[in-house]
């Protein structure tokens, strides 16, 4: 499978601590890798999270970019989006966790600073953007394309052919129909079944989905 790698340095670190970066360190553990801690730019350096240390923030990174890989723990798109930029700008590219009970189809191609939770499913050729995030149980069928930084939730189907857009975000176990595009930036509410096209920046919900509100452009 193509998998957007870089060499991975002796040390991890992941980038965000909360519940999300929590579920990516046991990942990136359960691969085999040594977790160095987490990285937060909320100034919790000090505390731990499940016995790693929380290392510091954005400068801590600078300081120490040529020793140490970093994952990134941050479910928000946007805010995820923003780190893997600021790593760019320090030279280094996010790696791609996959958790070992994930399924992965060996044509599909997978970006850098993805992270493929326990159980999801990627099928043949499908391809999944940098920063995406394939949540537990999430299925992504054959030939679909997902945008960079989407995040599909626990649960969360994508029957074949379907295209998500850069950043949008499909709730807990929502389901898009074979063929089906969904614009950028969009949010899917859990449980929705999307059966026709969603544009861009709408928060649509239900079944079948309907828009409920759009998003401010920003
Ligand atoms: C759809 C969603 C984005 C709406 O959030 P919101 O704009 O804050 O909306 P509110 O919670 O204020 O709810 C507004 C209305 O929509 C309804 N609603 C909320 N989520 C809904 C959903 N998924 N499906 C159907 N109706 C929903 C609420 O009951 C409420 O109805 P009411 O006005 O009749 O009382 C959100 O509820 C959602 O589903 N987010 C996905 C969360 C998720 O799966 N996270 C996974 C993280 S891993």
């Amino acid at each position: 499978m193509p998998v957007a790698q870089t060499k991975t340095k002796p040390k991890l670190v992941i980038y965000g601590c909360g519940g999300h970066g929590k579920v990516v360190a046991d990942i990136a553990l359960a691969c085999g890798l040594a977790v160095e801690g987490f990285l937060d730019d909320r100034a919790l350096e000090g505390k731990r999270v499940f016995d790693l240390p929380i290392l510091g923030g954005s400068g801590w990174l600078e300081m120490r970019r040529s020793e140490v890989s970093v994952a990134l723990g941050i479910g928000e798109n946007r805010a995820r989006c923003r780190i893997y930029k600021l790593c760019e700008r320090l030279g280094m590219t996010p790696i791609t966790l996959i958790h070992p009970t994930a399924s992965v189809a060996a044509s599909a191609q997978v970006g850098a600073g993805v992270v493929i939770m326990a159980q999801a499913v990627i099928n043949p050729d499908a391809r999944v953007g940098n920063g995406a995030i394939i949540n537990s149980g999430a299925i992504v069928e054959h030939d679909c394309e997902l945008g960079a930084f989407a995040h599909l939730s626990p649960n969360a189907t994508l029957g074949g052919a379907v295209r998500i857009g850069a950043l949008t975000h499909l709730g807990l176990a929502a389901s898009v129909l074979p063929g089906k595009t969904v614009g950028e930036e969009t949010v899917v509410g859990a449980g929705a079944v999307v059966t026709a096209d969603v544009p861009p920046r709408v928060v649509v919900t239900g079944v079948p989905a309907r828009v409920q509100r759009q998003l401010e452009t920003t």
